[in-house]
């Protein structure tokens, strides 16, 4: 009998993190029958990704409305993925990350009394309003979990930590490195697309997105006000910013930032098109989750627009670094990586600790495992490891001339 799953997606996120994996179960069709339920939480910042993936919802449920509340969304999603699970009937409902559509559509599953997996999972920041909802919606997301990917091994550990039972985790990486891994071929020229006309050669790039909801007016305009400082600062520098379509975000970018010289506001970009600014740019301010998780992989420097974050990796790895909302605090960390060779270079070295492109697979086949009552769920030795954190530049330096004076020493 085969394998009926279910894979949620709403947002932007969970289609780019769900691509891969999808089409796993379809190179899987012998085992799996699969359907894609998009709630429509969001519409055109996702569609083109579907489209990219040709992937076809096989359900469309269409939930978003205009300057949505958290509430009315959560009713939508419950009352919709109930019922596309009383049509397809799955053994599995499959949800990804801390969105209202992944913690509503868990508990529509669970009301169903079918079994949900949970992609992403295990990420905390240890504080509910931090960032809002996403903790809360990913922590009662593990509740009603039967089987568990957390993407790295602190993720893993948390969920350990509020009693999991260690057989039902699987520690994949993060799916989003499948992904970028996947556009091999990313455009060189930016014509037809929000970028097209901006002059890029002789300037660094400055990459931000924002989007919290924790953030929304004061800090965001703080953070507007630290752009503007920065432009003024460093004439060799252009700002582009693809803003995100909530309303709440635009109204303030809009307003401090329109018509200031170096800095470009632009739409959403495709995916395809923002992972070749990411490739392009100099560095990276954002809030933004999967940001934080792609930018090692081209070895740009993330400072993180918040005041912690779920994601740590990057920042043991010295790759990102939290930076708080204030205007004084950007400009200054900014700064230290515009004007200092060295402190740039040291975080633009090393590995991507968030996955290495086989997360997908470890998804699938632990599924399959899991609907044959198989165990493990996957040899322990299959799951995704941490690689080895990058020696500083200048902690390498000191080790080489320490190993010279050593090598001296020993001479005399
Ligand atoms: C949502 C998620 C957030 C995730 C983010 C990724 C929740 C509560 N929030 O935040 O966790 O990090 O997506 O981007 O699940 N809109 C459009 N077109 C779109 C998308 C959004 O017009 O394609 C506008 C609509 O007015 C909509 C509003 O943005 O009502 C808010 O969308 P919503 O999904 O509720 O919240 P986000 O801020 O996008
Ligand atoms: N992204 C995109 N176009 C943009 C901005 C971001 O395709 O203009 C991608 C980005 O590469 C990342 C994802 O969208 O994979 C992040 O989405 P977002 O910041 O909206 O959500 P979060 O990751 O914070 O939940």
């Amino acid at each position: 009998m085969k394998c009926r799953v279910i894979a949620v997606l709403g947002t932007r996120p969970e289609a780019i993190k769900l691509a891969l994996v999808i089409h796993e179960f379809r190179r899987r069709s012998e085992e799996f029958e699969t359907a894609v339920v998009h709630t429509g939480q969001h519409r055109t910042m996702l569609d083109h990704v579907l489209q990219y993936f040709k992937i076809k919802p096989d359900f469309d449920l269409d939930v978003m409305r205009p300057n949505q509340t958290l509430n009315s969304l959560t009713g939508r999603v419950l009352d919709t993925v109930e019922n596309a699970c009383h049509r397809f009937e799955p053994n599995l409902v499959l949800v990804q990350g801390d969105t209202t559509t992944a913690f509503a559509s868990a508990l529509a599953a669970y009301y169903c009394k079918i079994p949900v997996g949970h992609i992403e999972a295990g990420l905390r920041s240890h504080d509910i309003y931090n960032p809002f909802p996403e903790e809360a919606n990913r922590r009662l997301a593990a509740v009603l979990t039967e089987i568990h990917f957390p993407p790295t091994v602190l993720a893993h550990d948390n969920l350990l930590a509020e009693g999991v039972p260690a057989d039902k985790i699987v520690i994949t990486g993060n799916t989003v490195i499948d992904t970028l891994r996947a556009l091999s071929q990313l455009p060189h020229s930016w014509d037809n697309t929000p970028l097209a006309g901006i002059p890029t050669e002789n300037y660094r790039l400055v990459l931000v997105t924002s989007h919290r909801r924790e953030s929304w007016g004061k800090d965001q305009e703080n953070m507007c006000l630290a752009l503007k400082d920065l432009v003024s600062q460093h004439p060799d520098i252009r700002v582009i910013y693809p803003v995100h379509m909530n309303p709440n975000v635009r109204s303030t970018v809009n307003a401090l930032l329109r018509n200031t010289d170096r800095i470009h506001l632009t739409e959403p970009l495709d995916y395809i098109t923002f992972v070749s600014l990411l490739r392009r740019c100099f560095l990276v301010l954002t809030d933004s989750g999967g940001v934080q998780e792609e930018a090692p992989t081209f070895g740009k420097p993330v400072l993180v627009l918040r005041n912690l974050t779920e994601r740590p990796e990057a920042s043991q790895f010295g790759m990102a670094k939290i930076i708080g909302m204030s205007r004084e605090g950007i400009v200054k960390e900014t700064n230290r990586l515009l004007n200092d060779e060295d402190a740039y270079q040291d975080m633009s070295e090393g590995s991507n600790p968030y996955g290495d492109g086989h997360g997908s697979q470890r998804i699938v086949e632990a599924i399959s495992r899991w609907h044959q009552k198989k165990t493990p769920l996957l040899a322990p030795d299959q799951q995704f490891k941490l690689p080895a954190r990058p020696i500083p530049r200048r902690r390498k330096s000191d080790l080489s001339e320490r190993a010279g004076n050593a090598a001296a020493a020993g001479k005399e």
